[in-house]
Formats: C-alpha cells, structure tokens, sequence
C-alpha cells in the first residue's frame, strides 16, 4: 500500500466479441476512472476460449459461453492503477447486462451490453485471477522455452 492507503495493481480488462465497436466509448470509462492501459491485443480466440474459462466447464452456459467467446476478436489488455481490479469490476457492472441496467446504470455492461452473455466485456476477480489471466495473454518471456504458448497453440 502507499502512503495513501491504496494499492497498485494490474488486471486483466478483455473486450469481448460484441464490445468491439464500443472500444472508444470502453477506454473513455478506462481514462475517467484513473486506469492506464499498458498492454493491448487483439485476437481471435479458438480453443483457448475454453482454457481461459475453464473454472466455468461444468457450468450450463459453459458451452455458450465459449461459442460466443470465438465468434470474433476481442481485445485483451493489461489495466494498471490503485485498486485497479476491484474498479475494473465495479465499472464493468454485474454479469447480466439487464440486471446493470437496473442497479449500476453508468456501468459498462448498462450501456453496452446486451443481456448474461453478451455482456461487453470481462475483468479479473481476484489478485491470482489476474496473476493466470494476464500470464494467458501476455506470457512472461522470463525463463525457459517458447514464450508464447497458450495464446498461440494451435488448436
Ligand atoms: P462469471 O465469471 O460468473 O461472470 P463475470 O464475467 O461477471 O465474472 O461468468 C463468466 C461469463 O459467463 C459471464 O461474463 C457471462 C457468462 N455467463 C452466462 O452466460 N450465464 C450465466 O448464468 C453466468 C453466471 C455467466
Ligand atoms: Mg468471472
């Protein structure tokens, strides 16, 4: 913590198929808050979608989920600042866009999602969360071998 209480962070913020062509609006949010993109990329995700969601694989939606999640390119990013994953959450809003729109109307998901799936976009829920997913997008090159496995495995 510094002097001021709070703590730096860095998270992972995934734009998700249908947030794309609100990216603008998106990073407006991303600035107002205090958050500072560091690392951007766009992708297409095939098999990895099932990898980054695995703790949902024996949820019903699981297989939704992963269709929506390769149905276009999202965009991964790092987001740097205090608090930085508990505010990426509190922007992005609840899960179900509907439910957003009744309770957090100025979150992201409220004024661009659709519904529990199509929802705009993604962000870390814990310090270890953020730790596995910002390692799945950005691997380290720090150590042995290829560097970027995950995201670049064919599927
Ligand atoms: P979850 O981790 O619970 O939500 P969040 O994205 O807010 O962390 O679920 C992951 C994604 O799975 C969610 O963004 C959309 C999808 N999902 C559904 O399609 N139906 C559901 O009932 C839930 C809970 C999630
Ligand atoms: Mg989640």
């Amino acid at each position: 913590a510094n002097k001021l209480g709070s703590k730096k962070e860095r998270t992972l913020a995934m734009i998700k198929p249908d947030g794309v062509t609100k990216i603008g609006d998106i990073f407006e949010l991303i600035n107002t808050a205090n958050l500072i993109v560091t690392k951007a990329k766009m992708i297409k995700l095939t098999c990895q979608a099932a990898d980054f969601y695995m703790e949902h694989q024996s949820k019903p939606f699981f297989n939704n989920l992963v269709q929506f999640m390769s149905s276009g390119p999202v965009v991964a990013m790092e987001l740097m600042g205090d608090e930085a994953i508990s505010i990426w959450r509190r922007l992005l809003g609840p899960t179900d866009s509907a439910v957003a729109r009744r309770e957090a109307q100025e979150s992201v998901r409220a004024q661009f999602g659709t519904d529990g799936i199509k929802n705009v976009a993604h962000g870390s829920d814990s310090v270890a969360a953020a730790a596995r997913e910002l390692e799945f997008f950005f691997p380290s090159t720090m150590g042995h071998g290829p560097s970027n496995t995950a995201i670049f495995t064919d599927c």
